[in-house]
């Protein structure tokens, strides 16, 4: 049984409950973040920390730790549920008011739920074959840069994708392609590699800016700019990329292969650059 952390309280999963009358339960009234951790260190972890400073800052919510606090419980709670790769979910909700309502209560003691969970090892032969990943309208809200609790979009989303046997679904806004319905996506487009620009469309993914900054140190060209379907369909390589999927390729899109059906050789390349950049960090290092 994994230990969670439930304000302010180590516990066994199956022990830690909330009230229904949670604003996140009943509104979806809160922020999230996940958080890879390979041998016991933690990922961009500042990097995913102010990620969830711009979400609470953006709902009005007040931190309810501060950073410290954070990295002492997330570092317990490593510990705590051992294993060599975890990944560490965690969410704040605007807490439990009186009534429901929809306003902000006056007083707010927001939840803070963190568990972890055993993160299976990526490796680079698992990835190569690739995914199948069919292109959506992107039914989601206007503020996709915020990593809600609420997914409802996302998850129908991803649903449709897999009751088409494809394991994600591809977004298209007003003609623009924006992410993947729980990734951001990159394509190789004349042999540079393309991502859609941070904004309102989609989240800033800390693997996408990961990746951005990897291909600058290893001269990989790259853009980000706006990417409409016409070229997508036109990549010679389309990757999606996760705190938790790494670097998947994309090798079918809409039942059609892309380039030949296979992994492309510029993934070839990136997947060596962020494995040896996860070797580093497990040996370590402050990455
Ligand atoms: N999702 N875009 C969306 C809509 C996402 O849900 C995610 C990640 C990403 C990639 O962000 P990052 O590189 O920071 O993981 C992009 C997480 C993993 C999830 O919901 O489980």
């Amino acid at each position: 049984m994994s230990i969670v952390y439930l304000n302010g309280e180590y516990l066994p999963l199956d022990q830690a409950k909330i009230s229904v009358l949670d604003r996140g339960f009943l509104f979806a009234d809160g922020v999230y973040e996940v958080i890879p951790a390979y041998g016991g260190h933690l990922l961009r972890l500042d990097e995913h920390m102010q990620r969830l400073q711009n979400n609470l800052d953006e709902i009005r919510l007040l931190n309810p730790l501060e950073k410290q606090q954070w990295l002492d419980i997330l570092q317990t709670l490593l510990e705590k549920n051992p294993s060599e790769d975890q990944s560490v979910y965690l969410q704040v909700t605007r807490g439990v008011a009186a009534k429901r309502n929809h306003g902000f209560p006056d007083e707010v003691v927001p939840t803070v739920f963190i568990m972890v969970n055993e993160l299976l090892p990526v490796n680079k032969e698992e990835l190569r074959p690739g995914v199948s990943a069919i292109t959506l309208d992107d039914i989601r809200w206007k503020a996709c840069n915020v990593k809600s609790i609420s997914l409802l979009g996302n998850i129908l989303l991803r649903q449709q994708a897999h009751d088409r046997n494809a394991a994600e679904a591809i977004l298209i806004n007003q003609g623009k392609v924006t992410e993947g319905a729980a990734s951001n996506l990159f394509a190789v487009i004349n042999g540079v590699l393309v991502t859609p620009p941070t904004g309102p469309c989609l989240l800033p993914g800390i693997t996408r800016d990961l990746i951005i900054e990897l291909a600058e140190e290893h001269n990989i060209a790259y853009e980000e700019r706006e990417m409409d379907e016409a070229e997508l369909d036109s990549a010679s390589e389309i990757w999606l990329t996760s705190s938790t999927k790494e670097i998947l390729p994309v090798v079918e899109l809409d039942g059609k292969p892309v380039e030949n059906g296979e992994s492309g050789p510029i993934w070839e390349k990136m997947i060596d650059i962020y494995q040896a950049y996860k070797a580093e960090l497990r040996k370590g290092g402050s990455k």
